[in-house]
């Protein structure tokens, strides 16, 4: 075992690996042996797949923002199916949906327009958050139509920008991650999600149009800094819905990734794939839904990576 900094590092045979997975042995040693799970080492025979886990003495609670003011380039997926990779290494997961769309409501299959106390009321009313549990394992506070008209009714307000920093508070002791799904806009609702979290995850389409829109976003995530919440750190890019087969998508990867290398680490793509529409048809992340899909494998290195870095820790870390 690896540990540092309250991570630890577990060595899983493939055996253990598989059970968590929901897959066949067979399958997950055949990946390792394709090199496809990062970091995964041959001893005696015997496959051992490296997995970051919270140690018992960590507690302090850690809120992501999914931001990017794009619609449609995969928050609300990202959100969902990370908090299930979380969760499923045992932390304590809540996702905040902070859109009223409402897409990451209705992705874990409850009906906004039926839901009488949401996001709204902790933000304006200050009645605590309504939490909804072990939705695919992970708690949910949800929202609905209403939160539209909550940026109007901020205008005047005190501390509004804290609004949902200070409704967090409540629940710090009981979670691990909170993961906040921002609506597709830099509006104040997005600054309030920045200014609630530690880390922002940018997820960016492999489009032309996602290379231009990343210097505005970038601005707001400057101006949240240094105004409001001097912590807050880019977590990583994470690029969605990738057409490896295309050139146009490995251009803007290629050109994406040069332009925000230096802003935070660009990750693996997650590839474009109809079954994460099948899945949110069924209110299940994709591991749920298709547990050998190789986008799955992609996200649990996602979830690695990221782990890594809300706990101070990145791959290859010194052994205690
Ligand atoms: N990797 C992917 N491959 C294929 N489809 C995807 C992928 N990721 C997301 N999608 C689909 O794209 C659509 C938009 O995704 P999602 O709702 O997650 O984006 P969003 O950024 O949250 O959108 P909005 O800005 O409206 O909140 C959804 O139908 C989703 O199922
Ligand atoms: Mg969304």
């Amino acid at each position: 075992m690896w540990q540092s900094g309250g991570m630890r590092r577990l060595w899983l045979t493939t055996e253990e690996y598989a059970s968590r997975r929901g897959v066949s042995d067979a399958y997950v040693r055949r990946l390792a042996g394709a090199g496809q799970i990062p970091g995964a080492e041959k001893r005696g025979g015997q496959w051992l797949i490296p997995v970051l886990e919270p140690g018992p003495e960590e507690t302090a609670m850690r809120t992501i923002a999914v931001f990017n003011q794009a619609g449609g380039v995969g928050k609300t997926t990202l959100a969902l199916n990370l908090g299930y990779h979380f969760a499923s290494r045992g932390l304590k997961v809540l996702l905040v949906d902070l859109d009223p769309q409402a897409t990451l409501t209705a992705f874990l299959g409850l009906v906004p327009a039926d839901l009488e106390v949401t996001v709204y009321d902790a933000l304006l009313r200050r009645g605590g958050l309504p939490i909804h549990r072990n939705l695919a394992g992970m708690d949910l506070v949800p929202s609905n139509i209403l939160l539209a008209g909550a940026e109007q009714e901020l205008v005047s307000a005190l501390n509004r920008e804290g609004r949902l920093r200070k409704a967090l508070d409540e629940v710090r002791a009981a979670y691990d991650v909170a993961l906040v799904d921002c609506p597709p806009s830099l509006g104040l609702l997005a600054i309030l999600g920045l200014a609630a979290s530690d880390f922002v995850l940018v997820p960016v389409q492999t489009h032309f149009k996602a290379y231009l829109g990343t210097d505005q976003l970038l601005r707001t995530v400057d101006g949240v800094r240094q105004e409001l919440n001097p912590n807050l750190k880019v977590v990583g890019f994470v690029p969605m819905q990738y057409a490896k087969g295309t050139q146009h998508d490995r251009d803007v990867l290629e050109a994406l990734t040069a332009q925000l290398a230096e802003r935070g680490p660009v990750l693996t793509p997650v590839p474009q794939a109809a079954d994460f529409k099948k899945a949110t048809v069924e209110a299940k992340p994709l591991a749920l839904f298709n547990p050998r899909h190789p986008a799955v494998q992609v996200l649990e290195e996602t979830a690695e990576h990221i782990m890594g870095a809300l706990y101070g820790q990145s791959r290859g870390e010194v052994r205690s």
